[in-house]
């Protein structure tokens, strides 16, 4: 991967603003805790797994500051609830912080520092090799299958991850097995992560692809081979529901009708064992300007009412498997934790 989307270096956290692709790579440099909280509220850092990870240097930086407060316990306490706020569908987010506060409350005071960040590296590490195993128990349900047409949605590539991406990771070793034709990216309304990220790791891959308008979809499985569709996950509920961005419902219906295995990709941590069913998980909505302007332009009446989720929830009926590190598990999924 030619953009390395974080890393930790001199005592601070840096991320790739994602917010800035794909016209210029540039990185803000995250000294404290509230840049990290901006950086994931505004989608500078964004994916799942990458939001778990800059959660968990995150925690760092709050130990760091924390050190110079006289109520460091208390200080500790409210900037790690601030961060876990920060985006409320994406499980990995809460998932890394109470890692975290693992470390933090078992630690001696002397060593909290070194072994918060032992820990936020070890996850983004882990996240690494998830992302490695993921992408082996996709790419082996297409073993000898070639030519393959695939379709995904968002971005859950190695922008979103620490590693190679989740759906796209499993994509892009598919390709390096030589079995696929072409990739069809969803742009994804309203933010664009299809166009302007997943587009653009596919293109640094050299992974052929077409970028489809979302409202393309259909008239793509209808009038193109297409043999499965591959996301990811911010949240998967006990009963194999899974929220992801908003518009992989859409394709999953799609699928149905047009009989077209539809697979979610995602870390066994994106399971959330709290949850039973898809609508008991919080869906995040988001400000009407992501709608009603594009980069600041006017594209709607600007006071034209809007509804506005980040995410969806993809019923378990319509998932034809979820390939995690451990195993694809397929329909009626029941996922022991
Ligand atoms: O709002 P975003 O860009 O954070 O949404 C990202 C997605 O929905 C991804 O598909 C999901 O987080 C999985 S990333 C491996």
């Amino acid at each position: 991967m030619i953009m390395k989307p974080i890393y930790w270096e001199n005592h601070y956290l840096v991320l790739l603003d994602q917010r800035e692709l794909p016209e210029r790579r540039k990185y803000i440099t995250c000294t404290n805790v509230e840049m990290v909280i901006d950086a994931i509220k505004t989608l500078a850092v964004r994916g799942a797994p990458l939001i778990g990870v800059a959660a968990a240097y995150g925690m760092v930086l709050i130990a760091q500051e924390a050190l110079t407060n006289k109520n460091f316990h208390g200080y500790f306490y409210k900037s790690a609830n601030q961060l876990k706020e920060a985006r409320p569908t994406a499980v990995n987010l809460s998932w890394a912080i109470d890692r975290m506060m693992h470390v933090y409350k078992t630690s001696l005071f002397e060593l909290l520092y070194e072994n918060l960040l032992k820990e936020a590296q070890q996850i983004e590490a882990e996240d690494k090799m998830l992302c490695e195993n993921i992408a082996c128990q996709g790419s082996n349900i297409f073993r000898g299958k070639k030519e393959l047409q695939l379709l995904t949605h968002c971005n859950a590539g190695a922008l979103a991850t620490a590693g190679r991406g989740t759906a796209i990771g499993v994509i892009s070793k598919l390709h390096e097995l030589g079995q696929v034709k072409c990739v069809y990216v969803d742009e994804t309304r309203p933010l664009f992560q299809g166009s302007r990220l997943t587009a653009l790791e596919l293109m640094e891959n050299q992974i052929p692809c077409y970028l489809i308008a979302d409202n393309m979809a259909a008239d793509v499985m209808k009038n193109r081979k297409i043999d499965a569709v591959i996301v990811g996950a911010d949240r998967i509920a006990r009963n194999g529901d899974v929220a992801n961005k908003i518009g992989t419902y859409n394709l999953a219906v799609l699928c149905q009708y047009h009989h077209v295995p539809f697979y979610v990709a995602a870390p066994f941590s994106t399971l959330d064992k709290t949850i039973e069913k898809g609508e008991d998980i919080p869906i995040e909505e988001r400000e009407s300007d992501e709608i009603r302007c594009y980069k600041g332009v006017s594209i709607a009446p600007s006071t034209v009412n809007v509804y506005n989720p980040a995410f969806d929830v993809t019923p378990h009926e319509l998932i034809t498997g979820i390939i995690t590190e451990n195993g694809v598990f397929t329909n009626p999924f029941d996922i022991k934790v």
